[in-house]
């Protein structure tokens, strides 16, 4: 699979250690609030894992799963909810956990689905962004890595459901999806 990556942007090591530093700033800002993550399957299913293990104060786990890319690498622009919450959030804090933000489609629109569910607060935690391709302006209140305008895969981020296993982020080659 290594030989599938044009370039690695960050090795293991490097992202449990910008996990950890995120960690602990969720951990104090949340301090004595109702919080309940949120992981956007599936992409963000290996940073929200690692990430609540370094999470010191109590909070719920929740996931979301909406439509992306399908097996292409453009966004169609067009956001469908597959899997809701299991979980009432009114009152409560949340905290979105993405893996990437590329147009900011995806946010938006779950942003506003979130707020009108009454919870006293919603936030953003993504792992990576790709500043280049905003198209809708989104507050990522904890923010990992910025990534070039490049195919990302790796630690959770797949292209047509593979490369998700690999523990490093790295660029794929044009090749693999052109
Ligand atoms: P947005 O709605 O355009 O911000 O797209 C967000 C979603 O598209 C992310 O949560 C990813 O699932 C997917 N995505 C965006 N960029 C990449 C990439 O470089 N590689 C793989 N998936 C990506
Ligand atoms: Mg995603």
């Amino acid at each position: 699979m290594r030989d599938d990556f044009k370039e690695i942007l960050f090795t293991e090591e490097e992202i449990l250690s910008k996990v950890k530093e995120m960690a602990e700033k969720i951990s104090s800002d949340y301090k004595g609030k109702d919080l309940v993550v949120v992981g956007v399957l599936k992409g963000s299913v290996v940073f929200t894992s690692d990430l609540i293990k370094y999470i010191t104060i109590p909070c719920v786990l929740d996931f979301m799963a909406v439509s992306s890319y399908g097996a292409s690498t453009e966004s169609s622009g067009i956001v469908k909810i597959i899997k809701d919450l299991d979980y009432d959030i009114e009152g409560k804090d949340l905290l979105i956990v993405e893996d990437i933000v590329d147009t900011g489609t995806t946010l938006k629109y779950l942003l506003k689905y979130l707020k009108a569910r009454k919870a006293n607060s919603v936030a953003i935690a993504s792992l990576l962004t790709k500043p280049a391709r905003r198209k809708s302006a989104v507050e990522i209140k904890y923010l990992g890595f910025n990534v070039p305008d490049e195919f990302i895969v790796g630690y959770g981020i797949d292209y047509a459901e593979k490369y998700r296993n690999t523990p490093y982020i790295g660029i794929l080659k044009e090749e693999i999806y052109k």
